[in-house]
């Protein structure tokens, strides 16, 4: 990066989401170069990290956009991302959802049989139905969406009331979706599901793409290995040739990665404002805390998954090392980021950097306990721009009617 962390933190404050639009890149175009299969349209699953500057960097490399919200939605539009290349993946829309995403012409991605239904009877023309293959993956139980325990998708052994029901109307199912998890590191248990996917598109006649999802993991862990990316692409696209022939035209083939891309672009930086160790006591020996001026408020997926971020400690690199627990400000005993981890001994005013926190950082970031969502700023080259200012107490406030 071309300016340290302290100078962004003097300049933009603390705690800061900082993301390197030069590895969204190198993500973007890694994953790309994976799938040797044509047509292929790759996009983005906007939740990961909605910032517009993130989310720009990524249509420019060439993807379209998997949107799960009509915000995301109107994100996409506002970037000017053509409407047949926006995926709506529906969750239990509402009827007016529905008629909107249908006037602004993006394909909606309908995850149940009476949902496909509703837009039928409202004259929906195309759609796409997303299926559980009742083969669910991910990192944690929390972010797998498919198998016999997930609220998404229809499940794929109904795909014959799907066929029945274009066949009774004026829609047709051009589309044939899965995502079954998040975080996931093993090729193989994806090229399973895609089976079953492929098998279920066989049933639908008037298909234009088939998307097999995001889900591709990091390694969050030092020496954890990453995701075999050739594999999977090569996988996938030998599965999409051989079905392409079979089916007896070339289908579009997508997939939609969202953590992939983004997560190891960036960086929570946040100031250590407190540093305590409590006395050793008969039940237990004492713990050094390690608090700082962020919490789970702005990075919630230690809370929220038993998540690992690898922490530096950008100040003291030459402090011995001690092992910490690094806790955020939040009033909240689980307001923890990490448990005896081994730092450079953090002092009051250091800098830490929370690791690997471009994906469902900010995205799911709450102003819990009043405190107001931190900035956020792209590095790109030689570049550091504000994408989004630190939201003030008093905005906050402002947003409700005294
Ligand atoms: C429908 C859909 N597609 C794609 C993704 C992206 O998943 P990931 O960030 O794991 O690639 C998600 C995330 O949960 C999703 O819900």
């Amino acid at each position: 990066m071309p300016i340290s962390a302290a100078k962004l933190i003097a300049r933009f404050g603390s705690p800061l989401y900082v993301y390197d639009l030069a590895v969204v890149r190198a993500r973007a175009g890694a994953l790309a170069t994976s799938i040797s299969y044509r047509p292929f349209l790759p996009l983005y699953a906007i939740k990961a990290n909605p910032c517009p500057a993130v989310v720009r960097a990524i249509v420019e490399e060439g993807y379209g956009i998997d949107a799960v919200s009509p915000g995301e939605v109107a994100i996409a539009l506002r970037l000017g991302v053509d409407p047949g290349r926006i995926l709506f993946t529906e969750n239990n829309m509402t009827d007016a959802e529905m008629v909107t995403a249908m006037q602004q012409g993006v394909t909606i991605n309908c995850g149940s049989l009476d949902r496909l239904e509703r837009l039928a009877a409202a004259g929906g023309r195309e759609a796409s139905v997303r299926f559980n293959p009742d083969i669910g993956a991910g990192a944690h139980e929390k972010i797998c969406t498919a198998g016999p325990l997930t609220k998404f998708g229809v499940h794929f052994s109904q795909v014959e009331k799907v066929a029945r029901l274009e066949q009774g109307s004026g829609l047709r199912v051009v589309g044939c979706h899965m995502h079954i998890g998040s975080g996931i590191l093993d090729a193989e248990v994806y090229a399973r599901a895609m089976a079953v996917i492929l098998s279920v598109a066989e049933r639908l006649p008037n298909l234009r793409f088939v998307d097999f999802g995001g889900g591709i993991g990091i390694p969050y862990r030092e020496g954890q290995p990453a995701v075999d990316l050739a594999a999977l692409g090569a996988q996938a696209s030998t599965l999409m040739g051989a079905f392409t022939a079979r089916y007896g035209r070339p289908l579009e083939l997508r997939l939609e990665p969202g953590r992939y891309l983004v997560a190891e672009s960036g960086t929570l930086l946040t100031t250590v404002t407190s540093v305590k160790r409590n006395p050793d006591t008969a039940q237990a020996s004492g713990r050094t805390y390690v608090g700082c001026d962020t919490g789970f408020n702005h990075l919630v997926r230690v809370a929220m998954y038993d998540a690992y971020h690898r922490i530096d400690n950008l100040s003291e690199r030459d402090a011995p090392l001690t092992a910490v627990d690094v806790v955020g400000n939040i009033c909240e005993s689980g307001d923890v980021f990490a448990r005896a981890r081994l730092l450079p001994a953090p002092q009051l005013g250091d800098i830490l950097a929370l690791r690997d926190a471009g994906a469902y950082g900010m995205a799911m970031a709450s102003t819990y306990n009043t405190r107001p969502l931190p900035a956020e700023v792209v590095v790109d080259g030689d570049q550091v721009r504000l994408a989004r200012p630190r939201q003030t107490i008093e905005q906050l406030l402002d947003a409700s009617i005294w």
